[in-house]
């Protein structure tokens, strides 16, 4: 206990101060002492700040230890309090252990002090650490519930948006449209997909968006999203990329972790509408038992660690605790929707990382995002394929298993559209009903992972696989259910649609997955 105490005595006698500083001092305990010689100046010293730790005479001029004790526990509950007093009888000793005294010793008898106050500032600390773990718990408690919610509600909501923004583009592809229904389409068609953004970052939170998870290199991801991002914060802010020597190999989703880049950007941006620097780096990191204590969610091994500083206006103390829950936010209306670290926070604990932040208000703030680092051997380029432009057609039959009619009605009419023979059935039952008359001319199946009667898609895909080992399989999904797994990786050979989906981006991975090209 080598920490620098600031003590805070109430004492009228100048020969009784110094006798308990003498009792104190050079045992270890290195202290600062305030004094107060009555009950005056004992509640002004306590208005200019909260000592570590508070002795007491009992009897004093103007007043008993008693009011000091009932103004310290109103005061600062949580600092010891102990009486140091020349007579306090039992009666009263008990009296005050009930109002909240943490000891009492006699004058006579000082040498009890050094101990006394050793075991007081034990315990506090003791009490103090239970506090932070419970506020912790609360915490995650919080988010959790506020996860499980919105990941319901977003599934939902990618359905009904699917339909939405799935018939807009298809009525605004139509050739034959009337050029005043175009404008009102449009609209339609971009509403639909801000929501459908908005859905995906809530589903992203909940943790029940699938990772697409490969060794990638968050140097490169960093490199690769730099310009960007200067385009993104502006011209009067100022970017510096420090990336580390060694590669900084992640078993990571790329495009998961270019979103957690922007988002922190952004938010760096917007503390900094005068100008500033962001700063962001990579580097490798071993975490020893030591540094685990630092952060609840450490733990030991090696790790990456990608960190974003800003100059810029730093978060307040009392918003720390909310800024990761959905929706808090301190933007004005129409601003900020409160979704952008609520996202990063589902992304690091998807891929079992964590979260560290400082934060000095007029001064900055500074994320660092830890995640398990991966051997180096097995990192691939991030980048991901191209977009093509044209979606693929194609006349081969195929078996489309949904269980929400809306959604299934618009893809049928989606891939018929693309001239396919489509077969269609609500639930794995179904299908296999329909596969049972039309099995040999199927050459792909179409489902979503999670259907009505028991059989999953994964199940049914590998069921008809048994029979037809060549059947090409698209799975698609709002979300990973949780029976199906929190990290879903879709089997090998089969292709993977996140709802809700375009038009083309269905056609393009059911075309894909016939020509056997791989997913995308
Ligand atoms: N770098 C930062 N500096 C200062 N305050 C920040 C910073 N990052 C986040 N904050 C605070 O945390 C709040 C929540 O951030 P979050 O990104 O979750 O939502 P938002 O930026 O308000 O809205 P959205 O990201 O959905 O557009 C912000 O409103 C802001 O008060
Ligand atoms: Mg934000």
């Amino acid at each position: 206990m080598a920490t620098h105490l600031r003590i805070l005595h109430l004492e009228n006698s100048e020969p009784d101060r110094a006798l308990v500083r003498r009792a104190l001092v050079g045992g270890e305990l290195a202290c600062t002492f305030a004094y107060a010689a009555n009950r005056g100046e004992f509640a002004a010293a306590l208005e200019r700040g909260t000592p570590d730790l508070i002795l007491a005479d009992f009897t004093m001029p103007d007043s008993s230890g008693a009011s000091a004790l009932a103004l310290a526990q109103e005061k600062c509950p949580e600092v010891p309090f102990l009486f140091v007093s020349g007579t306090i009888g039992e009666e009263r000793a008990i009296e005050s252990f009930k109002s909240g005294a943490t000891d009492c010793v006699l004058k006579e008898r000082l040498e009890r002090l050094l101990p006394a106050v050793r075991r007081a500032l034990r315990e506090a600390a003791e009490r103090a650490q239970r506090r932070q773990l419970e506020t912790q718990l609360r915490q995650a408690q919080k988010m959790e519930a506020v996860g499980l919610l919105a990941g319901g509600v977003a599934h939902d909501f990618n359905n009904a948006l699917t339909v939405v923004t799935g018939y807009a583009r298809l009525l605004l592809d139509h050739a034959t449209m009337p050029p005043d229904a175009i404008e009102p389409l449009t609209q339609i068609f971009n509403a639909g997909t801000r929501a459908a953004n908005l859905t995906r970052q809530l589903l992203v939170f909940s943790r029940k968006q699938p990772v697409n998870r490969r060794a990638i290199d968050l140097n490169q991801v960093a490199g690769e999203i730099s310009e960007m991002l200067r385009r993104l914060i502006g011209e009067h802010i100022k970017l510096e990329l420090t990336l580390s020597p060694d590669p900084c190999p992640a078993e990571a989703d790329a495009g998961m972790m270019e979103q957690v880049l922007m988002n922190l950007a952004v938010n760096s941006r917007d503390a900094m509408p005068n100008g500033g620097t962001l700063a962001i780096a990579t580097e490798h990191i071993t975490i020893d038992d030591e540094a685990t204590r630092l952060h609840p969610e450490a733990r030991p091994g090696e790790f990456v660690c990608l960190s974003v500083r800003d100059t810029g206006c730093g978060i307040p103390p009392e918003n720390l605790q909310r800024i990761f829950e959905p929706f808090f936010t301190t933007k004005k209306a129409g601003h900020g929707t409160g979704l952008g670290l609520a996202t990063v926070f589902g992304i690091v604990q998807q891929h079992q990382g964590w979260i560290e932040l400082e934060s000095a208000v007029g001064a900055g703030t500074c994320f660092r995002i830890l995640l398990p680092a991966a051997p180096p051997a097995a990192v691939v380029p991030a980048h991901r394929p191209a977009e093509s432009a044209a979606a693929g057609g194609g006349s081969e039959t195929v078996l489309f298993v949904e269980d929400e009619p809306a959604v299934r009605e618009f893809a049928v009419a989606v891939l018929r559209s693309g001239g396919y023979r489509v077969l269609q059935a609500g639930s794995g039952l179904d299908a296999l009903e329909v596969w049972k008359w039309h099995g040999p001319r199927i050459a792909l199946l179409v489902t979503d992972l999670v259907l009505p009667d028991g059989l999953s898609g994964v199940e049914l895909a590998a069921q008809l696989r048994k029979e037809k080992p060549a059947l090409k399989v698209v799975l698609t999904s709002g979300y990973t259910n949780e029976t199906i797994g929190k990290e879903f990786r879709p089997p090998a050979g089969t292709h993977f649609v996140q709802k809700p989906y375009q038009p083309q981006v269905l056609t393009q991975a059911v075309r894909d997955a016939l020509d056997g090209n791989h997913s995308r």
